[in-house]
């Protein structure tokens, strides 16, 4: 049988910073669907626009004249034919023209729309009927870098909870977020802390000590960062803790901190276009689990052309840095061709959609990094409990 787009609206709503980002609307058979893009902060230099130029208003005026007709009347399980028409539509290779979160908006709800029809979970309906497994939380504790104002220059201070099961570990990400004050408090004193963008603490700490308070309070579990080295490098130098280093330089000072310290996940540890040191860190540290975000940008095309370079072990995987459902399934494809796994990931800027925490599922990512407390990053978290829930067994 077939399911046609009976409807289709796109409107502007509030993100978790209070910035405009777009929801979309789908509707077939009385069945309405609902998708809104997230918003990065530290950006890859190739991923595609948020918005074309002139902002949200004209995202919403070029949905009205140019997408909305286009889109009406298309089958709503044809992903693929669905996404490349968006492609079509906008004729740019970044979504320039009708700009990347309508793309995405739209593209999620196409999936959430076609689960429904088809009575199907979206995980399964985007994953198939294989076995399914939940990953683990990889939570933001220690805000720093482009999210923080102050603090210290890595963007990003992690904690991976392995318990039993999803829920067990969600809990225990929530219990180190909510220790971090007062170890900060015990090393400077009696001072007021506050949250960052993705609700990371903003500490007035530097670098070493934010990994040692990570360190003390992870116990056994595993650690990680995000360097976001774009941002503190200039195009010849690092600017990191306090000095400016070579690039030969800064990857032995990261990499001393990464053993001194044992960080398991290591995050976008040089600039996107550094590809010389991503692959030197990535030699130097054959357990890390060298992660490319800006790196990559979620693209087949780039992750196909970095493939055969060794320069990382795992790719993350952020729907709006591509704009469709379908370049994002490729992109964990193509990663896994060249034997790197997915890390599916949330942005700094957030609304309360839940597609990430079935994505994260269907693709059978062993982690997500989607934050750990505030309700646009529980909205990931808790619809992974309730997945693990439906799931039965343990997981
Ligand atoms: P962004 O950063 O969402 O602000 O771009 C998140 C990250 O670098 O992982
Ligand atoms: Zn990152």
């Amino acid at each position: 049988m077939e399911d046609l787009i009976e409807d289709a609206k796109l409107r502007p709503i509030l993100d978790s910073r209070g910035r405009i980002t777009l929801e979309a609307e789908l509707s077939s058979s009385g069945i309405v669907a609902r998708a809104s893009a997230p918003s990065g902060k530290s950006r890859g230099r190739r991923e595609v626009v948020a918005f074309p130029k002139g902002g949200w208003r004209t995202a919403l005026r070029v949905f009205s004249e140019t997408v909305r007709e286009a889109i009406l009347g298309h089958e709503v399980h044809d992903q693929e034919g669905f996404d490349s028409l968006l492609r079509e539509i906008d004729g740019t290779p970044n979504f320039a023209k009708i700009g990347g979160s309508t793309a995405i908006a739209l593209s999620m709800a196409l999936a959430k729309l076609g689960a429904s029809l088809s009575e199907m979970p979206l995980y399964r309906y985007l994953g198939g009927i294989g076995p399914k497994g939940l990953p683990r939380p990889v939570g933001n504790v220690i805000g720093g870098g482009a999210h923080t104002i102050g603090g210290p220059t890595i963007q990003e201070f992690l904690v991976i909870p392995e318990e039993e099961s999803f829920l067990a570990s969600a809990i225990r990400a929530a219990e180190v977020h909510a220790r971090i004050p007062d170890l900060v408090r015990g090393r400077k004193g009696p001072i007021h802390l506050g949250v960052n963008d993705e609700r990371a603490w903003a500490a007035p700490v530097d670098d070493r000590e934010a990994l040692s308070i990570l360190r003390e309070v992870a116990g056994e579990m595993k650690i990680g960062v995000d360097a976001a080295a774009s941002q503190f490098f200039d195009g010849k130098r690092y600017e990191f803790m306090g000095k400016r280093l070579d690039p030969e330089d800064y990857v032995v000072e990261l990499g001393s901190l990464v053993e001194e310290f044992g960080v398991f996940y290591l995050e976008d540890p040089a600039a996107e276009d550094d590809i010389d040191s991503f692959r030197a860190i990535v030699r130097a540290h054959p357990r890390v689990l060298v992660v490319g975000d800006d790196l990559f940008t979620t693209s087949p095309a780039r992750i196909r052309e970095l493939g055969p370079e060794g320069v990382a072990r795992a790719v993350l995987i952020k729907p709006n840095q591509i704009g469709t459902v379908t370049d994002t399934l490729s992109a964990v494809a193509e990663g896994r061709r060249w034997g790197m796994e997915p890390v599916v990931s949330h942005r700094s800027g957030e609304t309360c959609e839940e597609f990430i925490a079935h994505l994260a599922v269907a693709v059978g990512a062993r982690f997500i990094k989607t934050g750990v407390v505030g309700g646009e990053r529980t909205a990931k978290l808790n619809e992974l409990i309730r997945i693990e829930e439906g799931l039965g067994a343990k997981s």
